[in-house]
Order: structure tokens, then sequence, then C-alpha cells
């Protein structure tokens, strides 16, 4: 695999100080490296840089009209990239770092190719907590865009393995950090001006959104798809998905939670926060056994339950 990299290094490295380096000197050079944060592991390149860019879209074969999320050291960065009214200021100050994605107004002649916001009006923020991913905005001074480091409309990567697995050798550098501690993409917000929407629910939950800012969601229409991670079929296994299956057919890779063991267990204790950790790695096994299909028993709607189901949904769809 090495020989196939552009970097001529081994594929997977170990996020030590030496691989952080490595990752800061390929971004410099316009590079896209995979780098583990604490929802899932991204696909970053310098968001300023349209032939990085570029090459996001190419490793991962994803449709031109789906627009990154850019990831920021911190608020300041953001203020340079984005304008901030006062519930995203609060948002921000509560949530970052962290896993959530703040949609807001995009600062004119902010410095990010426009490959990066599909020619939105609006840009994705997010200001992830995970050191690894810190480090490297730290030290590169760089903000990165970084989709999900998978192949277009396959399973998000919760381990290096999972992305070595979906993008082989494309990936001309993979940090591996161990499995991702919250396991699913983070929660997006986008502040409007009379109000906010939840566009992907995660693991920041639109609860504590509300709790925040003290008014409820303004509906999403379904109609202008502003976030095609919201298409019906996304996340998808390559086998069928059949949810809420308290039992499982012989052809079936069941996963389990609580009580109701499965091949596989999400959390034999109920416990919500560990099923999503856990989510795309049993998703990613079930999809490699040798059975036909994948059964998934029913998993509670509260809390982070709410986005472990609206991923599921979008795996069964
Ligand atoms: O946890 C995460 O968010 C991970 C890590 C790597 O940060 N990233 C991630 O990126 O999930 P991705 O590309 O798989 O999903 C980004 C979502 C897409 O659904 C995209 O359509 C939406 O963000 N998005 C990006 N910019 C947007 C914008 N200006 N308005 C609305 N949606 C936007
Ligand atoms: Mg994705």
């Amino acid at each position: 695999m090495a020989g196939s990299n552009p970097l001529g290094q081994s594929p997977i490295a170990k996020a030590d100080d030496a691989g952080i380096d490595a990752a800061v000197d390929a971004l410099r050079a316009g590079h896209v490296v995979a780098i583990p944060t604490e929802t899932v592991y991204g696909l970053a390149a310098d968001a300023s840089n349209a032939e990085a860019v570029a090459r996001i879209y190419r490793t991962k074969g994803r449709p031109d009209f789906n627009p990154l999320i850019v990831h920021v050291p911190d608020h300041a960065a953001a203020e340079t990239l984005a304008r901030f009214d006062d519930r995203a200021s609060r948002l921000a100050a509560r949530f970052w770092p962290g896993p959530l994605t703040l949609v807001l107004p995009l600062m004119p002649g902010a410095p990010v190719a426009s490959a990066v916001t599909a020619g939105l009006a609006t840009i994705a923020l997010r200001c992830p907590a995970h050191p690894v991913m810190q480090a490297v905005l730290q030290r590169s001074g760089l903000c990165l865009a970084a989709p999900s480091a998978n192949r277009s409309g396959g399973i998000s990567p919760t381990r290096a393995e999972h992305v070595a697995h979906s993008l082989g050798a494309d990936t001309p550098l993979l940090l591996d950090a161990g499995p991702c501690s919250a396991g699913l993409e983070s929660t997006i917000v986008a502040v409007r001006e009379n109000g906010w929407q939840l566009l992907r629910p995660g693991p920041v939950t639109a609860a504590a959104i509300e709790a925040l800012l003290g008014e409820p969601p303004l509906p999403v229409t379904e109609a202008k798809i502003e976030a095609p991670g919201q298409l019906a079929s996304h996340y998808a296994p390559t086998k069928p998905v059949r949810l809420n299956s308290e039992t499982a057919q012989s052809d079936e890779w069941h996963i389990g939670f609580g009580a109701i063991a499965g091949d596989d267990n999400l959390s034999p204790h109920g416990d919500l926060a560990m099923a999503a950790a856990r989510l795309f790695d049993a998703l990613h096994r079930a999809d490699a056994s040798d059975r036909r299909a994948i059964a998934v028993a029913p998993i509670p709607d509260q809390g982070i339950g709410a986005a472990i189901n609206d991923r599921l949904r979008r795996a069964a769809a």
C-alpha cells in the first residue's frame, strides 16, 4: 500500500508527536490526511486550498453539491470565517470544543475554497475536542475541511481500520488514535435570523440546545435538502437492515441492545452513550459477517438514542 501514496509513507501512523508533525507537513503541502475526532474519523485538507479540497471530493467519491464542515482550533478562528450572532456565540461558548457543528452566514471574503461550501451563503463550522485533531489544528495554523473519512454513502469510520478498509491506499496518511469516544457524527445546528434548526441529530441533544437557547427548533422542510447527510439512504451498509427486531432469522446478523443479546451487543446494560460509541463498529462487523442481512434490536429514542435511531433509519432506507 505504501508505494501507491504520494507521500511514500506507511498509510497508518500512530497519532504521536511524529505522526502529528507528518500530518501537519502533508496538510501544508495540500494533501488529505485522515484524522480522528471524538465523533468519527475525518478526511481533512486545508480549507483555503481549492486543489486540496478537490482531493477530498475525489478521494470520497462525494457529489459536488454536498458541502463540507470546516474544523477550527477555537472560537476566534471561527469568527474569521462566519458571522456569529448572540445565539451562535452562546452555542459555541457552551458546546465548543465538542461534537457540535454550527451552520452560520459565511463571512464575505473568508479564506475558504468555494467547493467547501458548495456555493451556499452559509458555512458549517466545528471546533472538535479530540486532542489529536486539536494538536493538528494548533500546529498547522490551518482551518481544515473534513467530512467523515469513508467513501460517500458508506458507514462512517470510528476506527482507523474502518478508514483503511473504506479508502485504502487513497489516504496518503491516516493517524490512528484508537476508537472514537462519541461514535456518531456531530450534531448540526443552523442558526437562522428567526431561530435555529436541527439539521442532523447527534451527541449534543436537541433538548440541551433548546434548554440553552430557550426556544424550540424551527421545522426543517424536506423540500430543500441543504445537508445531504440528511438524504434518506446515508450511512448504508451493503446488506439489507431490519430495525426494531427483538429476534432475528437464521440468515440475519443480530445487533442486540440491553437484554436482547444478539450476535453482538451495543450495550448489555442498556447504556445509550456506549451504544452510540459502538454503533458504526457494529454495523461494519455486521456488514463483514457471513450472514445475508442485518437485524437490529429496538433502541429507546431518548437522549442520544434519537441520533442512533436517525442513523439506523438511514442505514435501513
Ligand atoms: O462529526 C462530524 O461532523 C464529522 C467529523 C469528521 O467532523 N464530519 C462529518 O462530515 O460528518 P460529513 O461531510 O460526513 O457531513 C457534513 C454534513 C453534510 O450532511 C453536509 O451536507 C452538511 O454537513 N453541511 C455542510 N455545510 C453545510 C451548510 N452550509 N449548510 C447545511 N449543511 C451543511
Ligand atoms: Mg459522512
